[in-house]
């Protein structure tokens, strides 16, 4: 696709610090076209992320703010177990227009969540939000310690986060994995952060290889779809942006896990 960018739903809120939207349309046309099909853009399987939802205890948040919420999913499921006042945020138009349009398809307007288009890092933080999210985005904070602590620093006392994002596969040796690839945290790891943080886990869910490949298989299967919509050099670009995700898939599966942690906040 080329120049000719879908228009913005006008139920998604653009953000005053987002200067460039033709620019985020073409920026993230790969993410869509590598995931336009998909609801869930994890390794999480349908059991473990209702799993998931469940222990987010939806009925009765009033304030739940999902960090980088892709296609809407996780708010839209919150909303429809009970949950009010949802906030998505996300940077790529696309997705947003995917979580805005089944958001009107499954919900009555007055339970929409707002979904804002901006700079997930732009977002102003305050321990406001009774249920604070973000599921496979620790980039936005330069990894695990930075999206632990922007949690936590937005979310109210008593209140729920849930930190999905890369560790240490159970099984690999540390030593070894650290001079052959970098650091690589553990789940301990990544559960002291959470602890120096004021969070106190409650539960971790840990999508084995097989969410890994179907979560693959679903972006190679959009991938050849939108080739096949939109033809031409920048499709191509997509296919092979697809085929090295699946080789450094190949690459890391020894060593590369993915979990979710829930966790409470412990500060009064
Ligand atoms: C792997 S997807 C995860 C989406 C969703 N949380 C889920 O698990 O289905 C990563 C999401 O991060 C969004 N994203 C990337 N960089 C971002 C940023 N700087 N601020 C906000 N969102 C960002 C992408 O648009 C994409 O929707």
């Amino acid at each position: 696709m080329t120049g000719l960018w879908p228009a913005l739903r006008p139920q998604v809120e653009i953000d005053p610090s987002i200067g460039d939207l033709e620019g985020l349309w073409d920026r993230f046309e790969v993410f869509e076209a590598l995931h336009h099909s998909q609801r869930i853009c994890n390794p999480m399987d349908e059991r473990e992320f209702a799993e998931l939802v469940a222990l987010l205890d939806p009925a009765g948040r009033e304030r739940w703010l999902d960090i980088a919420c892709g296609s809407g999913e996780l708010l839209i499921r919150a909303v429809e177990q009970g949950a009010n006042g949802a906030v998505g945020l996300d940077l790529s138009p696309w997705m947003l227009n995917s979580a805005a349009t089944e958001a009107e398809r499954r919900l009555d307007r007055a339970q929409w969540p707002r979904w804002v288009l901006t700079e997930a890092a732009a977002w102003p933080v305050g321990p406001t939000s009774d249920c604070v999210t973000c599921l496979g985005a620790d980039w936005i904070w330069h990894g695990m310690r930075g999206t632990i602590a922007n949690l936590a620093a937005r979310v109210a006392s008593g209140g729920v986060v849930a930190y999905g994002g890369p560790r240490l596969n159970f099984g690999a040796d540390p030593d070894h994995v650290s001079r052959a690839f970098g650091q690589l945290e553990t789940v301990a790891d990544v559960e002291t952060e959470l602890a120096a943080n004021g969070l106190r886990v409650t539960a971790r869910i840990d999508p084995g290889e097989a969410g890994w490949l179907s979560y693959l298989e679903r972006g190679r299967r959009d991938a050849e779809a939108w080739a096949r919509r939109y033809p031409g050099a920048r499709a191509e670009r997509w296919l092979g942006e697809h085929q090295d995700w699946v080789d450094h898939f190949e690459r890391d599966r020894e060593v590369v896990g993915w979990s979710v942690w829930v966790a409470e906040s412990t500060i009064a």
